[in-house]
């Protein structure tokens, strides 16, 4: 048996006011590789439906978002072949802002009992459990995909099966400054008691 929780007000504090900060605004010095692993254990530990594990991590750090960031130019410019440098260097620095970003893949396909609905949600998981441990260690993410996490070319060169997709990628790094807060849902318009 796991031990029974008492009430956490860190835990609510930083659930309830917890924002994105754009990855312009994130610098480093990023976690240390034992730091991000524990992380990982704890983006890991989601419901799944079946224990499939139906998704699985692309870290990218250090020199790893430099040759991203090459893909990503050279498969803009394959596209927009008259770009100039100024667009060219904006997007072989998507990756380039916070320390490390990772790439959350989710592996979701057929399944004889789970469906393909449950184990794409469990992947969308993974993703705020990641947001929320590396905002639980003084970090600030940023969740985006941008038109890249759906280029094949691009999936390809990041070693994607064709079933494979990205759920997002994870930029993580320390506020320089936090944006004010965009307006949230009014529960009155998104509750229903039945
Ligand atoms: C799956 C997913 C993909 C997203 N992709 C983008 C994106 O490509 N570009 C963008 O500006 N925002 C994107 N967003 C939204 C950002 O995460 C946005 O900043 C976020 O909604 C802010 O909410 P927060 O402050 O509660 O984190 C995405 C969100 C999700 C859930």
């Amino acid at each position: 048996m796991t031990e029974i929780r008492d009430a956490d007000a860190g835990t609510l504090d930083l659930l309830r006011t917890r924002r994105s900060v754009p990855p312009m605004l994130l610098d480093g010095p990023g976690p240390s590789p034992e730091e991000l692993d524990r992380w990982l254990g704890i983006a890991a530990r989601v419901p799944d439906h079946g224990k499939l594990a139906p998704w699985r991590f692309l870290v990218i750090e250090g020199e790893g978002r430099e040759r991203v960031g090459a893909i990503i130019e050279r498969t803009f410019l394959a596209d927009v072949p008259q770009a100039d440098e100024k667009r060219r260097a904006q997007e072989r620095q998507r990756l380039a802002h916070a320390p490390v970003v990772v790439g959350v893949v989710s592996r979701a396909g057929p399944h004889a009992k789970i469906p393909e609905w449950e184990q794409v949600l469990s992947a969308g998981a993974v993703c705020m459990n990641l947001v929320v441990a590396a905002n639980a260690a003084g970090y600030a993410t940023a969740w985006l995909t941008e038109w890249f996490a759906y280029d094949r070319r691009v999936l390809d060169a990041l070693g994607l099966d064709p079933a494979e997709r990205i759920a997002g990628f994870i930029h993580i790094g320390r506020a320089r400054e936090v944006p004010s807060d965009r307006p949230r849902p009014d529960l009155a318009q998104i509750v229903t008691r039945v």
